[in-house]
């Protein structure tokens, strides 16, 4: 790649999201060495980012480009000023396929936070074979889904082959405990996924367990939980996790992407633990039903419209500081080398802050500064995290927010 003027530009900077991401780069980048520009459609919201930063920071402003994401020649421009461009500009299925375009046109990597599954499959279809061919790396998926997830997988895959000799070839998730928010842009695009099932050809993406891993061989994975179910490996009564339908599809893509080195058999499923005995059960059952219901309301545009003018953040709005730094999470992931078998393999991954904005900002920045600036996998194409960084984000992570740990005895069963 030739030499560009920046290593990361963060467009979108002025939403919600993109705001923490931009304060976590400007705080936390490397210095001297990282070259860096906040993007974004409105110059005058930038400027007042720009000031913001460099008062906090004592450091003169950072540049500030302007492109808008429905206008592909300012999207080439910014393209082919940096190495990598880190994306907030959501709904991604609204925004993103103009940037990811301009991205390979110009032989530029990008990161993001979508966790719109039929989105990244258009991406595949459309970019992935030309983002290999030119060396591009498209990284969905960086933030809270599907990073612990699909790097949890990673870690405890490579724990399973020094430890039992072999890849687990089933792995199950739990969510042990999580404390977040959402931000309206979230709510906005959670919506406009259930707004678009309405369309048979999403529909059928969203219900296929494979949607991302497309020409790859099927595995056993049915679909996701919808109810109760117990788990025996976590000693509980779970509830479907919401952001499941991302984050399994992205470990299946990472797993077809690697050329199923863990075995066609291999099957992945998350759920979040609500509670030994009949206490558990009923709470895993007023989670499902809750779940049930969110879904409901966020898929019919004008209950979202009046709720989000009422009760839920709007676009622009989200937690708290205060609950932001209040927020953490800690999933825990169980992998065995047959289904049935008692030898077993265990990962927890512990993150400090609100999962979905203070953790999300870690991780898509370290996403970005990783593609910019670290030795990565020869591998190219619509990628995802574990398949386009690995080790390298794995290092990166442990050493600020978010920590990768595989539990020297584990629990038998
Ligand atoms: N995966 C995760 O864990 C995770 C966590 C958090 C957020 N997210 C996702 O991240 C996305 C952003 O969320 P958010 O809460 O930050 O939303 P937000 O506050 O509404 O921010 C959206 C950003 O997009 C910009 N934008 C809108 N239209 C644009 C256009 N035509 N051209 C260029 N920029 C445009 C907005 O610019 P202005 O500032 O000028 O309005 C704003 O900067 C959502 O899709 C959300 O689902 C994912």
């Amino acid at each position: 790649m030739p030499e560009r003027l920046y290593d990361v530009v963060i467009f979108g900077a002025t939403g919600f999201a993109g705001r923490l991401v931009a304060r976590y780069l400007a705080h936390r980048r490397p210095r001297p060495g990282v070259r860096w520009a906040i993007a974004g459609r409105d110059p005058k919201k930038l400027r007042e980012l720009a000031r913001e930063l460099a008062r906090e920071l004592e450091e003169p402003e950072p540049p500030i480009l302007v492109a808008d994401s429905h206008d592909p020649v300012s999207l080439e421009a910014m393209a082919a000023q940096t190495t990598v461009i880190c994306t907030t500009v959501g709904p991604y299925a609204h925004h993103g396929a103009p940037l990811v375009a301009a991205a390979v046109a110009q032989g530029t990597h990008t990161c993001d936070l979508t966790g719109e599954p039929q989105f990244v499959r258009r991406m595949i279809d459309a970019h992935h074979a030309e983002a290999e061919a030119r060396g591009v790396r498209i990284v969905h998926c960086c933030g809270f889904d599907s990073v612990p997830s699909d790097l949890g997988v990673w870690v405890l895959q490579q724990a399973a082959r020094e430890r039992l000799g072999a890849p687990c070839l089933r792995i199950e998730m739990v969510v042990e405990a999580i404390r977040g928010g959402f931000s309206g842009g979230t709510l906005t695009s959670l919506g406009n996924v259930l707004t678009e099932a309405k369309d048979p050809q999403t529909r059928r993406i969203l219900g296929d367990p494979y949607a991302l891993a497309p020409g790859a061989p099927r595995g056993p994975d049915r679909g996701l939980q919808v109810g109760v179910r117990y788990s025996e490996a976590a000693g509980a009564w779970t509830a479907p996790f919401m952001m499941a339908g991302i984050n399994e599809r992205v470990v299946r893509r990472s797993h077809a992407l690697l050329g199923l080195p863990w075995g066609e058999g291999f099957s992945y499923h998350e759920s979040m633990r609500a509670g030994p005995g009949l206490r558990g059960r009923i709470r895993a059952g007023t989670l499902a039903v809750g779940l049930g219901l969110i879904s409901v309301a966020m898929g019919t545009p004008p209950v979202r419209r009046v709720l989000q003018a009422t009760v839920l953040p709007a676009q622009g709005q989200g937690p708290s500081e205060a609950s932001i730094e209040a927020g953490f999470f800690k999933i825990h992931l169980y992998g065995w080398l047959e289904p049935g078998s008692g030898e077993r393999i265990e990962v927890v991954v512990r993150g400090r802050r609100d999962p979905g904005y203070g953790a999300t900002a870690c991780m898509l920045a370290e996403s970005a500064l990783c593609l910019a600036t670290d030795p990565l996998p020869e591998r190219a194409g619509v990628l995802t995290p574990a398949t386009a960084m690995g080790g390298a984000l794995v290092a990166r992570l442990d050493a600020t927010d978010v920590q990768f740990e595989v539990l020297d005895a584990p629990t038998q069963g």
